[in-house]
């Protein structure tokens, strides 16, 4: 299936000079996102992880349904203030200042083998401060799994040396 042609590309967004990959037009099509969530769990399945971990938000839309495809269960990482249970959390740099992500303590057990799924990876850095946060933990990151790749941001750099599946590159 041709993901590209369901992916639209919205000029100058949020910014003059950025071409915004916009998702909603792949999720409300039927096909589209069934074929999507469906590969990326036979991508995925010889990594058998024991949990996906999705970032907020985008990464929530897909990493749900891939964990519930895949038998496995989904833990969310948060924006800051947003988990109501101890947390681990990480700051990072974006283009200008910081930011921060957060997970549940008790949601990730030493040894657990986990899968992080975003919609994208463009600089890198949401899905680097999340493996992070995850071997931090003391678990085994078992793979990076990304509907869309920026390749000229080179985020891939940001991430450890685990597998990186992805479906659509621009
Ligand atoms: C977008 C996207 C990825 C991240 C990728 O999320 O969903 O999570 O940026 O960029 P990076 O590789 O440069 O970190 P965003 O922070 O816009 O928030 P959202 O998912 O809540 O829309
Ligand atoms: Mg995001």
């Amino acid at each position: 299936m041709d993901l590209k042609a369901l992916i639209r590309e919205i000029p100058d967004f949020p910014k003059p000079g950025i071409s915004f990959k916009d998702i909603t037009t792949l999720l409300s099509n039927p096909e589209g996102l069934n074929y999507t969530i469906n590969t990326l769990a036979e991508k995925c399945g010889d990594l058998a992880p024991d949990l996906i971990v999705g970032m907020e938000s985008r990464g929530f839309i897909f990493g749900a349904p891939l964990a519930y495809k895949m038998r496995v269960g989904f833990v969310p990482v948060r924006k800051p203030g947003k988990l109501p249970s101890a947390v681990h959390s990480i700051e990072y740099q974006l283009e200008y200042g910081t930011d921060r992500l957060e997970i549940h303590q008790d949601a990730l057990h030493s040894g657990s083998r986990i899968l992080i799924v975003d919609d994208l990876i463009a600089t890198g850095g949401t899905a680097g401060a999340t493996a992070r946060l995850i071997q931090q933990t003391g678990c085994e990151l078992v793979g990076c799994a990304f509907v869309i790749e920026l390749k000229d941001l080179n985020g891939r750099q940001q991430l450890p040396k685990v597998p990186i599946i992805t479906l659509v590159e621009y």
